[in-house]
């Protein structure tokens, strides 16, 4: 059963040809069109989203499948039921299931005990379909990823993390710059060595980072679910942002990506993010073809 829970468990060569097949989609969006005729999606989400939510519905529709869309609170993702219930029964009503949650535990224990394939779409852990949006991204805009720097200023969180595994089994160098008390912690340490191999690289001075830069990376300082330590987090990341000084300092070449939403004038500047760098909307397009890709790797007949 294809599952897309963490980057950690897919090979290199699924990955791979994963971003394949989302290049050949995204140059023809006549492609596949009948992928997932009769195939229903379904999505819960616990939290708010604009790009999962609609790259999700939209590569559903141009794959001829149908999409449905609940929130977690309404559905009782959770609360309501237990979750060994919770996916037995969506098993009998839907094709897959996309999820964003709090708690990365809810997709693992969502694809045990359901019978269909289930895509985190976003946890506190990860966010594999945003790492693959990435790398398509750095792959279209930089000619490749095997080689190539990435240098992500901030957190170290679900983003950075997804992020660092996709580039560790792509070949590509990441670079983690983050206040102290915010990098990897040992848990995704030693998975990472485990699947991956050695330890992305972290540091605590972006300026170290932004040097051999091919790409300058970055994402909110408060992830949702981490409101409460906003103002503590402000003070501590505040000399980690993307502006035009810390540009400056890496090669004419570096490329500016940042998940979105983005919050101007903390982790990244108004400057820096419409700048000629930036390239934050082909990112957030790409997340349309790579979750293509996903959809009819997991459901497409004959597959
Ligand atoms: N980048 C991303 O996942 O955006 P949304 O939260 O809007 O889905
Ligand atoms: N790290 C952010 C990503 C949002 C797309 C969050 O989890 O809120």
């Amino acid at each position: 059963m294809p599952h897309l829970l963490n980057l950690m468990d897919q090979p290199a060569d699924v990955l791979g040809r994963l971003l394949d097949r989302a290049a050949a989609l995204k140059a023809d969006r006549t492609l596949a069109r009948t992928a997932l005729a009769g195939k229903v999606v379904g999505l819960v989400f616990e939290k708010p989203s604009l790009r999962t939510r609609v790259s999700f519905e939209v590569a559903t529709a141009h794959l001829g499948g149908t999409s449905l869309f609940f929130p977690g609170n309404e559905i009782g993702l959770g609360w309501r039921e237990p979750l060994p219930d919770f996916a037995r029964v969506m098993s009998r009503y839907v094709d897959a299931l996309v999820l964003r949650v709090f708690r990365h535990e809810t997709v693992d224990e969502l694809a045990k005990h359901g019978s269909i394939p289930v895509v985190n779409g976003l946890s506190d852990r990860s966010h594999p379909c945003q790492a693959l949006a990435d790398l398509l991204t750095v792959r279209e805009r930089l000619g490749g990823v095997a080689g190539k720097t990435i240098a992500f200023v901030g957190d170290g969180n679900n983003v950075a993390m997804s992020l660092a595994v996709g580039c560790g089994k792509l070949g590509a160098k990441f670079v983690l710059a983050c206040p102290k008390g915010y990098a990897f912690d040992d848990e995704f340490l030693k998975r990472y060595a485990e699947q991956v191999g050695g330890a992305p690289e972290v540091v605590h001075d972006p300026a170290a980072a932004a040097k051999a830069a091919d790409v300058l990376y970055t994402d909110v300082w408060t992830s949702m679910g981490q409101e409460a330590e906003r103002e503590t987090r402000l003070r501590k990341f505040a000399k980690f942002q993307i502006n035009d000084g810390l540009l400056a300092k890496a090669p004419p070449h570096c490329l500016v990506l940042h998940c979105l939403p983005a919050h101007r004038g903390e982790e990244i500047t108004a400057g820096a993010l419409e700048g000629p760098a930036s390239g934050v909307f082909d990112q957030a397009e790409n997340r349309l073809h790579a979750q293509k890709a996903v959809l009819e790797w997991m459901l497409a007949d004959g597959k």
